[in-house]
Protein backbone atom coordinates (compact mmCIF):
# COMPACT_ATOMS: atom_id res chain seq x y z
CA UNK A 1 0.00 0.00 0.00
CA UNK A 2 1.15 3.57 -1.25
CA UNK A 3 1.83 6.03 1.43
CA UNK A 4 3.14 9.60 1.71
CA UNK A 5 5.78 10.70 3.64
CA UNK A 6 6.51 14.50 4.70
CA UNK A 7 8.70 16.40 6.51
CA UNK A 8 6.90 19.59 7.46
CA UNK A 9 8.36 22.84 8.51
CA UNK A 10 9.41 24.04 4.86
CA UNK A 11 7.51 27.10 3.60
CA UNK A 12 5.72 26.20 0.30
CA UNK A 13 7.38 29.14 -2.29
CA UNK A 14 6.89 28.93 -5.62
CA UNK A 15 4.22 28.64 -8.50
CA UNK A 16 1.92 26.19 -8.91
CA UNK A 17 0.06 25.00 -12.60
CA UNK A 18 -3.76 23.67 -11.70
CA UNK A 19 -4.96 20.93 -13.60
CA UNK A 20 -8.83 20.57 -15.11
CA UNK A 21 -11.60 19.98 -12.53
CA UNK A 22 -12.19 16.62 -11.81
CA UNK A 23 -15.92 16.97 -11.18
CA UNK A 24 -16.49 19.13 -14.14
CA UNK A 25 -14.10 16.78 -16.37
CA UNK A 26 -16.40 13.16 -14.61
CA UNK A 27 -19.48 14.94 -16.37
CA UNK A 28 -17.52 16.32 -19.71
CA UNK A 29 -16.92 12.00 -20.39
CA UNK A 30 -20.04 11.43 -19.91
CA UNK A 31 -21.55 13.80 -22.20
CA UNK A 32 -18.29 12.58 -24.66
CA UNK A 33 -21.00 9.65 -25.34
CA UNK A 34 -23.96 10.86 -26.14
CA UNK A 35 -22.97 12.19 -29.74
CA UNK A 36 -21.79 9.04 -32.49
CA UNK A 37 -19.01 11.77 -33.53
CA UNK A 38 -16.19 12.05 -32.33
CA UNK A 39 -15.03 14.54 -29.24
CA UNK A 40 -12.01 15.65 -28.45
CA UNK A 41 -11.34 16.73 -24.55
CA UNK A 42 -8.47 18.79 -23.01
CA UNK A 43 -7.37 19.69 -20.11
CA UNK A 44 -8.25 16.95 -18.54
CA UNK A 45 -7.27 16.07 -14.90
CA UNK A 46 -4.88 12.52 -15.09
CA UNK A 47 -6.51 10.76 -11.90
CA UNK A 48 -7.42 7.54 -10.91
CA UNK A 49 -11.19 8.60 -10.90
CA UNK A 50 -11.38 10.06 -14.69
CA UNK A 51 -9.37 6.87 -15.79
CA UNK A 52 -11.75 4.76 -14.22
CA UNK A 53 -14.42 6.59 -16.09
CA UNK A 54 -12.48 6.71 -19.05
CA UNK A 55 -12.46 2.76 -18.45
CA UNK A 56 -15.96 1.95 -17.75
CA UNK A 57 -17.07 4.05 -21.16
CA UNK A 58 -14.54 1.30 -23.02
CA UNK A 59 -16.17 -1.20 -20.98
CA UNK A 60 -19.22 -0.43 -22.53
CA UNK A 61 -17.57 -0.25 -26.70
CA UNK A 62 -16.67 3.19 -26.50
CA UNK A 63 -13.37 3.56 -27.72
CA UNK A 64 -10.97 5.89 -25.89
CA UNK A 65 -7.60 7.22 -27.66
CA UNK A 66 -4.99 9.55 -25.30
CA UNK A 67 -3.31 12.24 -27.45
CA UNK A 68 -1.48 13.50 -24.59
CA UNK A 69 -1.42 12.94 -20.72
CA UNK A 70 -4.33 15.40 -20.55
CA UNK A 71 -6.30 15.15 -23.82
CA UNK A 72 -8.61 12.07 -25.13
CA UNK A 73 -10.14 11.77 -27.97
CA UNK A 74 -13.69 9.54 -27.66
CA UNK A 75 -15.58 7.80 -30.34
CA UNK A 76 -18.82 6.20 -29.13
CA UNK A 77 -20.47 5.55 -32.25
CA UNK A 78 -19.45 1.57 -31.06
CA UNK A 79 -21.26 1.46 -27.60
CA UNK A 80 -23.03 -1.88 -27.71
CA UNK A 81 -24.20 -1.76 -24.22
CA UNK A 82 -26.27 0.48 -21.92
CA UNK A 83 -25.37 -1.91 -18.92
CA UNK A 84 -22.25 -0.49 -16.43
CA UNK A 85 -20.22 -2.93 -14.42
CA UNK A 86 -20.38 -2.72 -10.41
CA UNK A 87 -16.44 -3.02 -10.92
CA UNK A 88 -15.86 0.06 -12.20
CA UNK A 89 -18.61 2.04 -10.71
CA UNK A 90 -17.77 1.23 -7.03
CA UNK A 91 -14.88 3.32 -7.43
CA UNK A 92 -16.27 6.61 -7.88
CA UNK A 93 -19.43 7.89 -7.22
CA UNK A 94 -19.61 10.25 -10.49
CA UNK A 95 -20.39 7.23 -12.23
CA UNK A 96 -23.79 7.86 -12.20
CA UNK A 97 -23.33 10.58 -15.09
CA UNK A 98 -23.95 7.98 -17.42
CA UNK A 99 -27.52 7.10 -16.25
CA UNK A 100 -28.44 10.83 -17.76
CA UNK A 101 -25.71 10.23 -20.37
CA UNK A 102 -26.66 6.73 -21.90
CA UNK A 103 -30.77 7.86 -20.83
CA UNK A 104 -30.59 11.00 -23.28
CA UNK A 105 -28.87 8.91 -25.83
CA UNK A 106 -30.84 5.71 -25.90
CA UNK A 107 -33.34 6.04 -23.75
CA UNK A 108 -32.34 3.55 -21.67
CA UNK A 109 -29.44 2.69 -18.91
CA UNK A 110 -28.33 0.13 -16.24
CA UNK A 111 -25.77 1.39 -14.12
CA UNK A 112 -25.04 0.08 -10.73
CA UNK A 113 -25.91 1.94 -7.64
CA UNK A 114 -22.81 4.30 -6.96
CA UNK A 115 -19.59 4.20 -4.39
CA UNK A 116 -17.33 7.05 -3.96
CA UNK A 117 -15.73 8.89 -1.28
CA UNK A 118 -17.49 7.81 2.39
CA UNK A 119 -18.73 11.53 4.02
CA UNK A 120 -22.13 10.25 5.03
CA UNK A 121 -25.48 9.24 3.15
CA UNK A 122 -25.38 10.17 -0.12
CA UNK A 123 -28.94 9.39 -1.66
CA UNK A 124 -30.01 10.16 -5.62
CA UNK A 125 -33.82 10.55 -5.19
CA UNK A 126 -33.46 13.92 -6.53
CA UNK A 127 -31.66 12.29 -9.78
CA UNK A 128 -34.50 9.70 -9.96
CA UNK A 129 -37.06 12.20 -8.92
CA UNK A 130 -35.96 14.19 -12.91
CA UNK A 131 -35.72 11.03 -14.72
CA UNK A 132 -39.02 10.14 -14.02
CA UNK A 133 -40.30 13.46 -14.35
CA UNK A 134 -38.72 13.25 -17.83
CA UNK A 135 -40.78 10.10 -17.97
CA UNK A 136 -38.76 7.11 -17.09
CA UNK A 137 -38.87 4.46 -15.26
CA UNK A 138 -36.65 3.82 -12.50
CA UNK A 139 -36.03 0.72 -10.75
CA UNK A 140 -33.56 -0.36 -8.21
CA UNK A 141 -32.69 -3.88 -8.56
CA UNK A 142 -29.92 -5.83 -6.92
CA UNK A 143 -27.72 -2.70 -6.75
CA UNK A 144 -28.42 -1.40 -9.84
CA UNK A 145 -30.25 1.43 -11.19
CA UNK A 146 -32.37 0.39 -14.09
CA UNK A 147 -34.20 3.07 -16.37
CA UNK A 148 -35.66 3.57 -19.33
CA UNK A 149 -38.26 5.47 -21.36
CA UNK A 150 -39.88 5.22 -24.50
CA UNK A 151 -39.77 8.53 -25.11
CA UNK A 152 -37.54 10.95 -22.78
CA UNK A 153 -40.37 14.37 -22.51
CA UNK A 154 -39.43 17.64 -21.14
CA UNK A 155 -40.73 18.66 -18.57
CA UNK A 156 -40.99 21.48 -15.79
CA UNK A 157 -38.88 19.69 -12.40
CA UNK A 158 -38.54 21.23 -8.96
CA UNK A 159 -35.28 19.74 -7.40
CA UNK A 160 -36.32 19.58 -3.47
CA UNK A 161 -32.27 19.87 -2.75
CA UNK A 162 -29.72 22.00 -4.50
CA UNK A 163 -27.85 18.64 -6.00
CA UNK A 164 -24.83 19.29 -8.30
CA UNK A 165 -25.04 15.68 -9.46
CA UNK A 166 -29.01 16.01 -9.83
CA UNK A 167 -28.52 19.29 -11.82
CA UNK A 168 -25.96 17.46 -14.13
CA UNK A 169 -27.27 14.21 -14.58
CA UNK A 170 -31.26 15.72 -15.29
CA UNK A 171 -29.48 18.03 -17.83
CA UNK A 172 -27.84 15.20 -19.78
CA UNK A 173 -30.63 13.14 -20.27
CA UNK A 174 -32.76 16.70 -21.00
CA UNK A 175 -30.75 17.61 -23.63
CA UNK A 176 -31.91 14.61 -26.02
CA UNK A 177 -35.51 14.86 -24.61
CA UNK A 178 -37.92 15.72 -26.75
CA UNK A 179 -39.67 19.81 -26.36
CA UNK A 180 -38.05 22.18 -23.46
CA UNK A 181 -37.34 21.19 -19.69
CA UNK A 182 -37.12 23.90 -16.48
CA UNK A 183 -34.83 22.70 -13.66
CA UNK A 184 -35.97 24.92 -11.20
CA UNK A 185 -33.60 25.00 -7.81
CA UNK A 186 -30.33 23.98 -9.94
CA UNK A 187 -27.01 23.70 -8.41
CA UNK A 188 -24.77 26.99 -9.76
CA UNK A 189 -21.40 25.15 -9.17
CA UNK A 190 -18.78 26.22 -12.00
CA UNK A 191 -18.93 22.89 -13.22
CA UNK A 192 -22.36 22.53 -14.13
CA UNK A 193 -21.83 26.25 -16.33
CA UNK A 194 -19.06 23.80 -17.90
CA UNK A 195 -21.01 20.64 -18.40
CA UNK A 196 -23.70 22.86 -20.15
CA UNK A 197 -21.63 24.53 -22.69
CA UNK A 198 -19.59 21.45 -23.42
CA UNK A 199 -22.85 20.31 -24.05
CA UNK A 200 -23.91 23.45 -25.96
CA UNK A 201 -20.84 23.25 -28.05
CA UNK A 202 -22.14 19.45 -29.11
CA UNK A 203 -25.28 21.30 -30.21
CA UNK A 204 -27.37 21.39 -27.09
CA UNK A 205 -30.08 24.00 -26.23
CA UNK A 206 -28.91 25.04 -22.53
CA UNK A 207 -29.62 28.10 -21.25
CA UNK A 208 -29.49 29.48 -17.49
CA UNK A 209 -26.51 27.17 -16.10
CA UNK A 210 -25.03 29.27 -13.31
CA UNK A 211 -28.28 30.61 -11.86
CA UNK A 212 -31.04 28.54 -10.25
CA UNK A 213 -33.31 28.03 -13.51
CA UNK A 214 -31.58 26.23 -15.90
CA UNK A 215 -33.92 25.73 -19.42
CA UNK A 216 -33.35 23.12 -22.04
CA UNK A 217 -34.46 23.08 -24.81
CA UNK A 218 -34.27 19.11 -26.11
CA UNK A 219 -32.44 18.55 -29.69
CA UNK A 220 -32.93 15.53 -31.57
CA UNK A 221 -28.92 14.70 -32.02
CA UNK A 222 -25.64 15.81 -30.59
CA UNK A 223 -22.61 16.28 -32.51
CA UNK A 224 -18.63 15.79 -32.17
CA UNK A 225 -16.60 18.47 -30.16
CA UNK A 226 -13.64 20.10 -28.93
CA UNK A 227 -13.94 21.06 -25.09
CA UNK A 228 -11.36 22.03 -22.96
CA UNK A 229 -12.50 21.44 -19.14
CA UNK A 230 -12.12 24.62 -16.49
CA UNK A 231 -9.41 24.33 -14.13
CA UNK A 232 -10.05 22.81 -10.56
CA UNK A 233 -11.07 25.33 -8.27
CA UNK A 234 -10.77 22.62 -5.30
CA UNK A 235 -6.97 21.99 -6.34
CA UNK A 236 -6.46 25.64 -6.30
CA UNK A 237 -8.04 26.23 -2.97
CA UNK A 238 -5.89 23.16 -1.87
CA UNK A 239 -2.57 24.76 -2.51
CA UNK A 240 -3.80 28.13 -1.16
CA UNK A 241 -4.64 27.10 1.94
CA UNK A 242 -1.61 24.74 1.81
CA UNK A 243 0.46 28.20 1.33
CA UNK A 244 -1.12 29.89 3.92
CA UNK A 245 -0.53 26.97 6.73
CA UNK A 246 3.08 26.50 5.85
CA UNK A 247 3.70 30.22 5.88
CA UNK A 248 4.65 30.30 2.49
CA UNK A 249 4.07 32.09 -0.81
CA UNK A 250 2.81 30.70 -3.86
CA UNK A 251 1.51 31.65 -7.05
CA UNK A 252 -1.29 29.66 -8.17
CA UNK A 253 -1.48 29.33 -11.86
CA UNK A 254 -3.93 28.37 -14.59
CA UNK A 255 -7.17 29.45 -12.44
CA UNK A 256 -10.28 31.28 -12.60
CA UNK A 257 -10.10 33.50 -9.78
CA UNK A 258 -14.13 34.68 -9.95
CA UNK A 259 -14.58 30.97 -9.15
CA UNK A 260 -12.27 31.29 -5.73
CA UNK A 261 -14.03 34.24 -4.32
CA UNK A 262 -15.14 32.23 -1.13
CA UNK A 263 -11.76 30.77 -0.96
CA UNK A 264 -9.97 33.63 -0.85
CA UNK A 265 -12.75 35.86 1.12
CA UNK A 266 -12.02 33.77 3.90
CA UNK A 267 -7.75 33.62 3.83
CA UNK A 268 -8.24 37.44 3.65
CA UNK A 269 -10.06 37.03 6.58
CA UNK A 270 -7.27 34.65 8.43
CA UNK A 271 -4.51 37.29 7.55
CA UNK A 272 -3.17 36.18 4.00
CA UNK A 273 -2.46 38.58 1.75
CA UNK A 274 -4.34 37.78 -1.92
CA UNK A 275 -3.04 39.36 -4.97
CA UNK A 276 -5.29 38.28 -7.56
CA UNK A 277 -4.33 38.16 -11.62
CA UNK A 278 -6.23 37.25 -14.64
CA UNK A 279 -5.90 33.28 -14.55
CA UNK A 280 -3.62 33.54 -11.26
CA UNK A 281 -3.97 33.95 -7.82
CA UNK A 282 -1.15 34.68 -4.97
CA UNK A 283 -1.23 33.28 -1.73
CA UNK A 284 1.46 34.94 1.23
CA UNK A 285 0.68 33.05 4.39
CA UNK A 286 1.08 35.29 7.58
CA UNK A 287 3.38 34.79 10.60
CA UNK A 288 0.36 34.27 12.43
CA UNK A 289 -2.96 32.83 11.07
CA UNK A 290 -6.22 34.47 12.45
CA UNK A 291 -9.20 32.72 13.64
CA UNK A 292 -12.65 32.87 11.91
CA UNK A 293 -16.12 31.34 11.20
CA UNK A 294 -16.81 29.47 8.25
CA UNK A 295 -19.77 27.66 7.08
CA UNK A 296 -20.02 25.06 3.73
CA UNK A 297 -22.84 25.41 1.72
CA UNK A 298 -23.61 25.52 -2.13
CA UNK A 299 -21.80 27.82 -4.87
CA UNK A 300 -21.23 30.51 -4.61
CA UNK A 301 -20.52 29.92 -0.15
CA UNK A 302 -17.59 27.82 0.94
CA UNK A 303 -17.62 24.56 -0.95
CA UNK A 304 -17.78 21.84 1.22
CA UNK A 305 -14.76 19.99 -0.69
CA UNK A 306 -13.18 22.50 1.00
CA UNK A 307 -14.31 22.15 4.40
CA UNK A 308 -11.12 19.21 5.70
CA UNK A 309 -8.31 22.00 4.37
CA UNK A 310 -9.87 25.65 5.84
CA UNK A 311 -9.92 23.41 9.18
CA UNK A 312 -6.64 22.27 9.24
CA UNK A 313 -5.20 25.67 8.54
CA UNK A 314 -7.56 27.37 11.02
CA UNK A 315 -6.07 24.65 13.75
CA UNK A 316 -3.31 26.59 13.48
CA UNK A 317 -4.65 29.96 14.31
CA UNK A 318 -4.62 31.63 17.18
CA UNK A 319 -7.98 31.74 19.13
CA UNK A 320 -11.29 29.83 18.43
CA UNK A 321 -12.52 28.74 14.98
CA UNK A 322 -16.49 27.61 14.15
CA UNK A 323 -17.00 25.29 11.01
CA UNK A 324 -20.54 24.36 9.83
CA UNK A 325 -20.33 21.78 7.77
CA UNK A 326 -24.31 22.02 5.95
CA UNK A 327 -24.09 19.67 3.17
CA UNK A 328 -22.58 16.59 4.13
CA UNK A 329 -23.39 15.33 7.36
CA UNK A 330 -19.99 12.46 8.29
CA UNK A 331 -17.40 15.09 6.50
CA UNK A 332 -15.40 15.43 10.33
CA UNK A 333 -14.05 11.58 10.53
CA UNK A 334 -10.32 13.33 10.01
CA UNK A 335 -10.35 15.39 13.07
CA UNK A 336 -9.45 12.11 15.03
CA UNK A 337 -6.06 12.12 12.77
CA UNK A 338 -5.50 15.86 13.39
CA UNK A 339 -6.12 15.36 17.06
CA UNK A 340 -3.10 12.64 16.86
CA UNK A 341 -0.90 15.73 15.65
CA UNK A 342 -1.55 18.09 18.16
CA UNK A 343 -4.91 19.70 17.22
CA UNK A 344 -7.57 21.14 19.17
CA UNK A 345 -10.83 20.18 17.80
CA UNK A 346 -14.27 19.22 19.06
CA UNK A 347 -16.87 18.44 17.07
CA UNK A 348 -20.75 18.62 18.05
CA UNK A 349 -22.95 17.80 15.21
CA UNK A 350 -22.35 19.33 12.21
CA UNK A 351 -19.79 21.68 14.06
CA UNK A 352 -16.00 22.09 14.70
CA UNK A 353 -14.85 23.67 17.68
CA UNK A 354 -11.09 24.32 16.92
CA UNK A 355 -8.91 25.96 19.62
CA UNK A 356 -5.69 26.98 17.31
CA UNK A 357 -2.31 25.26 18.54
CA UNK A 358 0.89 26.70 17.91
CA UNK A 359 1.93 23.92 15.76
CA UNK A 360 1.72 20.43 14.93
CA UNK A 361 3.72 17.33 15.34
CA UNK A 362 4.18 15.31 13.07
CA UNK A 363 2.16 11.58 13.51
CA UNK A 364 1.21 8.13 11.22
CA UNK A 365 -2.37 9.07 10.11
CA UNK A 366 -4.43 7.63 7.54
CA UNK A 367 -6.72 9.86 4.98
CA UNK A 368 -10.00 9.06 5.38
CA UNK A 369 -11.16 10.11 1.91
CA UNK A 370 -10.09 12.59 -0.73
CA UNK A 371 -10.37 16.12 0.27
CA UNK A 372 -9.88 15.57 4.09
CA UNK A 373 -6.90 13.59 3.17
CA UNK A 374 -5.23 16.61 1.00
CA UNK A 375 -6.13 18.06 4.33
CA UNK A 376 -3.84 16.17 6.34
CA UNK A 377 -0.96 16.50 3.78
CA UNK A 378 -1.17 19.92 4.79
CA UNK A 379 -1.10 19.29 7.81
CA UNK A 380 1.73 16.59 7.70
CA UNK A 381 3.62 19.82 5.76
CA UNK A 382 2.77 22.63 8.43
CA UNK A 383 3.85 20.39 10.69
CA UNK A 384 7.03 19.76 12.86
CA UNK A 385 9.19 16.55 12.32
CA UNK A 386 7.88 13.36 9.50
CA UNK A 387 3.93 12.57 9.29
CA UNK A 388 3.42 9.61 7.39
CA UNK A 389 -0.25 9.45 5.68
CA UNK A 390 -1.65 5.98 5.05
CA UNK A 391 -4.46 5.32 2.03
CA UNK A 392 -3.40 7.87 -0.32
CA UNK A 393 -5.19 6.47 -2.81
CA UNK A 394 -8.12 8.80 -1.59
CA UNK A 395 -5.98 11.24 -2.90
CA UNK A 396 -4.64 9.80 -5.68
CA UNK A 397 -8.89 9.83 -6.89
CA UNK A 398 -8.46 13.40 -7.41
CA UNK A 399 -5.13 15.20 -7.29
CA UNK A 400 -2.94 14.61 -10.40
CA UNK A 401 0.87 14.60 -9.58
CA UNK A 402 0.18 15.74 -6.12
CA UNK A 403 3.69 15.32 -4.43
CA UNK A 404 5.30 16.44 -7.65
CA UNK A 405 3.66 19.99 -7.45
CA UNK A 406 4.09 20.14 -4.01
CA UNK A 407 7.57 18.95 -4.46
CA UNK A 408 8.29 22.15 -6.87
CA UNK A 409 7.33 24.18 -4.05
CA UNK A 410 9.67 23.52 -1.83
CA UNK A 411 8.06 20.89 0.44
CA UNK A 412 9.38 17.37 1.43
CA UNK A 413 7.28 15.00 0.41
CA UNK A 414 7.24 11.24 -1.36
CA UNK A 415 5.30 8.56 -2.10
CA UNK A 416 6.65 5.35 -0.85
CA UNK A 417 5.45 1.27 -0.48
CA UNK A 418 7.87 0.16 1.81
CA UNK A 419 9.39 1.18 4.58
CA UNK A 420 13.15 0.74 3.31
CA UNK A 421 11.70 3.72 1.18
CA UNK A 422 10.69 5.55 4.33
CA UNK A 423 14.23 5.21 5.53
CA UNK A 424 15.76 6.42 2.68
CA UNK A 425 13.68 9.33 2.59
CA UNK A 426 14.34 10.84 6.26
CA UNK A 427 17.97 9.84 5.96
CA UNK A 428 18.25 12.36 2.65
CA UNK A 429 15.95 15.05 4.27
CA UNK A 430 17.53 14.88 7.76
C1 LIG B 1 -20.69 16.83 -5.88
C2 LIG B 1 -19.19 16.70 -5.91
C3 LIG B 1 -18.64 16.60 -4.51
C4 LIG B 1 -19.12 17.78 -3.68
C5 LIG B 1 -20.63 17.93 -3.76
C6 LIG B 1 -21.15 19.20 -3.08
C7 LIG B 1 -18.85 15.50 -7.98
C8 LIG B 1 -18.43 14.26 -8.64
N1 LIG B 1 -18.85 15.50 -6.65
O1 LIG B 1 -21.18 15.65 -5.27
O2 LIG B 1 -17.22 16.58 -4.59
O3 LIG B 1 -18.76 17.57 -2.33
O4 LIG B 1 -21.06 17.99 -5.13
O5 LIG B 1 -20.57 20.31 -3.65
O6 LIG B 1 -19.10 16.51 -8.62
N2 LIG B 1 -28.72 15.04 -2.10
C9 LIG B 1 -29.96 14.48 -1.88
N3 LIG B 1 -30.56 13.80 -2.92
C10 LIG B 1 -29.97 13.67 -4.14
C11 LIG B 1 -28.71 14.24 -4.35
C12 LIG B 1 -28.10 14.92 -3.31
O7 LIG B 1 -30.52 14.59 -0.80
O8 LIG B 1 -30.57 13.04 -5.02
C13 LIG B 1 -28.06 15.80 -1.00
C14 LIG B 1 -26.74 15.18 -0.59
O9 LIG B 1 -26.91 14.18 0.39
C15 LIG B 1 -26.02 16.38 -0.03
C16 LIG B 1 -26.50 17.53 -0.93
O10 LIG B 1 -27.71 17.06 -1.52
O11 LIG B 1 -26.42 16.63 1.28
C17 LIG B 1 -25.55 17.95 -2.00
O12 LIG B 1 -25.14 16.82 -2.74
P1 LIG B 1 -24.73 16.91 -4.27
O13 LIG B 1 -24.58 18.34 -4.67
O14 LIG B 1 -25.65 16.06 -5.07
O15 LIG B 1 -23.32 16.23 -4.26
P2 LIG B 1 -22.72 15.28 -5.37
O16 LIG B 1 -23.21 15.68 -6.72
O17 LIG B 1 -22.85 13.88 -4.95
Amino acid sequence: MEQYIVKGGVPLVGEVEISGAKNAALAIVAAAIMTDDKVVIDNLPDVRDINVLLQAIEGIGAKVVHRTENCVEIDSSSIHSVTVDYEYIKKIRASYYLLGALLGKFNKAEVALPGGCNIGSRPIDQHIKGFKALGATVDIEHGMIMTSADELIGNHIYMDVVSVGATINVMLAAALAQGSTILENAAKEPHVVDVANMLNSMGANIKGAGTDVIRIKGVEKLHGTEYSVIPDQIEAGTFMFAAAATKGNVLVKNVIPKHLEAITAKLLEIGCCIEEYDDAVRVIGPDQLKSTHVKTLPYPGFPTDMQPQIAVTLGLSSGISIVTESIFENRFKYVDELARMGANVKVEGNTAIITGVDKYLGARISAPDLRAGAALVIAGLAAEGFTVIDDIVYIQRGYEKFEDKLTALGAHIERISTEHEAQKFRLKVG
